[in-house]
């Protein structure tokens, strides 16, 4: 089975050019002079239209148990919403619960996840208990292709790890190759925060964001950059929200450390505001939180784009009901009177890659070609898929958006594919929008239908990070 891709303008990371892509069976094989006759093969019109490699999403959380319920999305309809929004990678996270192997979590999460994914998918493993026998597994799991291990300075007595604990695991990375991902907020001050601002009969969601202060992301970082240099291990930030946080990444990098990070669509787009409507807020509790405005985070995550300060958008999928939910339960309301106990997250793995290209390209932040290499071919070589994943060249797998610039479309929950009640977008117009999705060469998406099935995506094994110098 052959498939044409004509007409259309092919972008990559490093170019963009007139040029007809055929695929035979699941992978790229041929980029031709357009126009060229390919006897068999079925033809995708893409005149007007930008053939890009499908997004990676290396930040999702499917199903994930938190703040007293579970994510709203299973692997199924979770990934089916990627597709439909031209992502047709994830990379999600399996959790090793306190108390049990690391890789008893990693078995669970495989079993959550095979058969049931409508696009590619791995894992990396949430370290959740740092003992002899966990870090011993770290070893094991890279054996399953796991490379990269997620740790939390924040959330104690959830998955929060000490500095000795983190220090012990990124001397594991240091000898193995293993990327440490952190989420960087110092979680202990700022449960000092939280005690002080419920006792002053603070609330509303907007505390949340008010207490979770960027400095306390910022001291994260640093200590986290030290730790990580002196076990001598690549180190990931996850969504990076704060200025005083991507200092720290940019002089790490200029150090020459192996130090990256990732900013999210809600940092780029929202801002403490959103948390500031009554409860109505609890719809955009994620941590660490949206940042107000005024203080210049989202101008400089912007920037940090552009200079490479920052390297990959993810969208740190993690969503909850806003209204009880008849299987689901209390999810958002949990936290009605208090808001420490809102569920923690927000969906967006639908609309990343359209959030993105509105806000660098047709905002004219970003060149196209950076557009494709933050949502694609970056998370892609940092996690040790490239150039399987991430680009179109001839051996690449087929997983490809067929991109519309002229589309416009609105944002809303009335038509999105996630499992949730509510958009954090709702209203928004944006410009440009996915058409036509391949993965692997077969067509799961075309004229705004869906055409895959769950089952349709394949377990990825993955190397090491890429980029280390
Ligand atoms: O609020 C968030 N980010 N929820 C998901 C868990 C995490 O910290 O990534
Ligand atoms: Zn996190
Ligand atoms: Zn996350």
């Amino acid at each position: 089975m052959s498939t044409l891709i004509t007409n259309g303008t092919v972008i990559t990371h490093a170019g963009r050019q007139e040029a007809d892509v055929l695929v035979e069976g699941e992978k790229v094989t041929a980029l031709l002079a357009p126009g060229t006759a390919i006897e068999g093969a079925e033809a995708i019109d893409a005149a007007g239209k930008y053939v890009v490699p499908g997004g990676l999403d290396v930040h999702t959380h499917m199903e994930l148990p938190f703040g007293g319920t579970f994510a709203s999305d299973s692997f199924e309809t979770g990934t089916r919403a990627a597709a439909w929004g031209g992502t047709t990678t994830i990379i999600d996270f399996a959790v090793q619960a306190k108390g049990q192997g690391l890789m008893d979590g990693y078995e669970a999460w495989r079993a959550k996840a095979d058969g049931n994914c409508a696009i590619d998918y791995g894992f990396h493993v949430i370290v959740g208990d740092v003992n002899e026998q966990s870090l011993k597994e770290m070893d094991i799991a890279m054996g399953e292709g796991v490379t990269s291990f997620k740790m939390f300075m924040a959330y104690p007595g959830v998955f929060y790890s000490t500095d000795g604990e983190i220090f012990q695991a990124m001397q594991k990375a240091s000898e193995n190759g293993a990327t440490i991902m952190m989420h960087a907020e110092n979680g202990i001050a700022i449960d000092v925060l939280i005690a002080q601002a419920l006792a002053r009969g603070e609330t509303d969601p907007l505390y949340h964001g008010v207490v979770r202060k960027s400095i306390l992301e910022g001291e994260a970082t640093h200590r986290a950059i030290r730790l990580a240099e002196l076990a001598g291990c690549p180190l990931y930030i996850v969504h990076l929200s704060a200025l005083e946080a991507l200092a720290e990444v940019t002089n790490a990098r200029d150090d020459g450390l192996n130090v990256f990070a990732e900013t999210c669509p809600q940092y780029l787009f929202l801002s403490l505001d959103d948390l500031g409507n009554g409860f109505e807020g609890a719809k955009y509790v994620c941590s660490p939180p949206l940042r107000d405005r005024a203080e210049g985070h989202q101008e400089a995550l912007w920037s940090g784009l552009a200079t490479n300060d920052l390297q990959v958008v993810s969208t740190d999928h993690c969503p909850f009901c806003f209204e009880d939910h008849p299987e689901l339960g209390r999810q958002k309301r949990l936290g009605e009177g208090d808001f420490s106990k809102i569920p923690n997250g927000l969906p967006g793995v639908e609309h990343r890659v359209e959030l993105v290209y509105h806000g660098a390209v047709a905002e004219e932040r970003l060149t196209l070609e950076r557009w494709v290499e933050v949502c694609a071919t970056t998370p892609a070589r940092m996690f040790g898929l490239y150039p399987q994943k991430g680009t179109i060249a001839v051996g690449s797998d087929a997983d490809i958006v067929i991109f519309d610039p002229a589309k416009r479309h609105t944002l809303s929950a009335d038509t999105h594919h996630m499992r949730t009640d509510y958009s954090c977008y709702e209203g928004l117009e944006v410009s440009g929008g996915v058409d036509t999705v391949l993965s692997r060469g077969k067509l799961i998406l075309a004229d705004n239908e869906y055409l895959g099935k769950k089952g349709d995506g394949r377990y990825l094994p993955r190397d090491l990070n890429q980029y280390l110098v």
